[in-house]
């Protein structure tokens, strides 16, 4: 199965997506863009993407959230049995990358295309899905077009979040012309694909076309809070102390040991990190009555995750031994380690081979929709290289004949998918 991925198509649609909310920095290292739900940049993309949706044939849904569904139901298919789908999002973080989301979206797109002019036959419609508001920051926490799409988030609740300014992503959808009544049901999907970049390096340090992701991490957010007491710097004898902040870099300490001793013991890909310190009263003249510290672990492992966050728990009651401060410990955000389909993994590394592609299996660190629509029905992430790993930023790259090999890794196992009987 040869599939023609056209590498300037592909790269003229993320050209274009990426000039709604450019952000223009004078350097052509930069390419930046601000994308936000509701915003005009944001009609502007979700225009475009519908235009080409239905000019490559294919039927544009909008549900009551915004995600945006096309669908091609070629003459081979049954139009009634179960599609496959592909996509990810068009929204960005502030002063964001043009690939994060983009590349998936549009890659989609690009392997439908290809299906067709290589004469594909599907046995299934095939999908090209973006999902609304997926960095999350201008309404909630991320996530959010497919967390109400698979149930996980009621769409009523949603639709209440407010942005900074106040108004509530119903309204904003309303503004822009994107509060739909279709119904984008992920469970009545016979296979979901996401491609997205890597944001990290493990491809470029490999030298491989693609990323076959095994398993999204786990997350956990733990909130640490230790109470000492509060007392002149000057006044006070060292004997005569219990200084939070003190206690908390102990703290610090302790979960990077966990971490360490995990990856040294049972997971390469366990990490703990107090990535936030707020200290008071915070001056230099007081001596620390309170650090409130926030701690992030994630793994593959729920074994490692929980390792871990009992460390921390132990560290603190031996603070509280030791050094006679108050702690208290919270863990309000908890996300299980996610599996990847092993039916769509082995079409993705057969798409590969067939392609003469280098596709190498790996983890993500990091959320995507994929997480979500695995709750319920096969899914699949896909990755594309990240020049120097990095991402949600200006300075985010990944080399156009990349994004097409990729793509045509994407395009391969969505046509095997497709096709299968
Ligand atoms: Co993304």
């Amino acid at each position: 199965m040869d599939l023609p991925v056209d590498a300037d198509r592909l790269r003229d649609d993320i050209e274009a997506n990426a000039a709604f909310g450019r952000v223009e920095y004078g350097d052509p290292e930069k390419r930046g863009r601000t994308n936000r739900t509701g915003s005009e940049a944001n009609r502007a993309a979700r225009d475009r993407l519908a235009e080409r949706l239905e000019e490559a044939g294919l039927d544009v849904a909008v549900d009551e959230v915004g995600n945006v569904l096309g669908t091609w139901v070629p003459d081979s298919a049954d139009p009634t049995a179960a599609p496959v789908v592909s996509g990810s999002h068009l929204d960005s973080v502030p002063e964001g990358g043009i690939f994060d989301g983009p590349l998936g979206t549009y890659a989609a797109l690009e392997a439908v295309r290809a299906m067709r002019e290589a004469g594909v036959e599907p046995t299934r419609p095939v999908g090209v899905v973006s999902f609304t508001e997926e960095e999350g920051g201008t309404y909630g926490n991320g996530l959010l077009g497919s967390s109400v799409a698979t149930g996980v988030t009621g769409a009523d609740e949603a639709l209440a979040y407010e942005n900074d300014a106040g108004e509530t992503l119903g309204d904003a959808l309303d503004r822009i012309g994107y509060r739909g009544d279709d119904a984008i049901d992920p469970a009545t999907w016979d296979a979901f694909y996401e491609l997205h970049v890597e944001q990290d390096t493990v491809l470029e340090e490999a030298g491989a076309d693609a990323g076959v992701v095994t398993t999204i991490t786990g997350i956990t957010h733990c909130e640490a809070t230790i109470e000492g007491e509060a007392n002149h710097a000057g006044a006070t004898a060292m004997g005569d102390r219990t200084d939070a902040l003190a206690a908390a870099s102990e703290f610090v300490l302790d979960v990077e040991a966990a971490a360490n001793a995990v990856v040294d013991e049972s997971s390469a890909s366990a990490v703990g990190t107090v990535g936030s310190l707020s200290v008071s009263p915070n001056a230099t003249n007081v001596v620390p009555g309170r650090v409130d510290a926030g701690v992030d672990v994630r793994d593959v492992e729920t074994e490692s995750i929980e390792t871990i966050v009992a460390a921390a728990r132990e560290s603190l009651a031996r603070l509280e031994r030791e050094r006679g401060v108050e702690t208290a410990f919270e863990r309000p955000f908890d996300v299980a380690p996610t599996p990847m389909s092993d039916r769509l993994r082995d079409a993705a590394h057969a798409a590969a081979d067939a392609a003469d592609r280098v596709a190498i299996d790996l983890h993500s660190g990091a959320a995507h929709d994929a997480m979500r629509v695995a709750r319920v029905t096969d899914a699949s992430l896909l990755f594309a290289p990240s020049r120097d790993g990095i991402s949600h930023s200006p300075r985010e790259w990944t080399a156009w004949e990349d994004c097409a090999a990729a793509t045509e890794v994407l395009a391969g196992a969505l046509a095997r998918v497709a096709t299968a009987e």
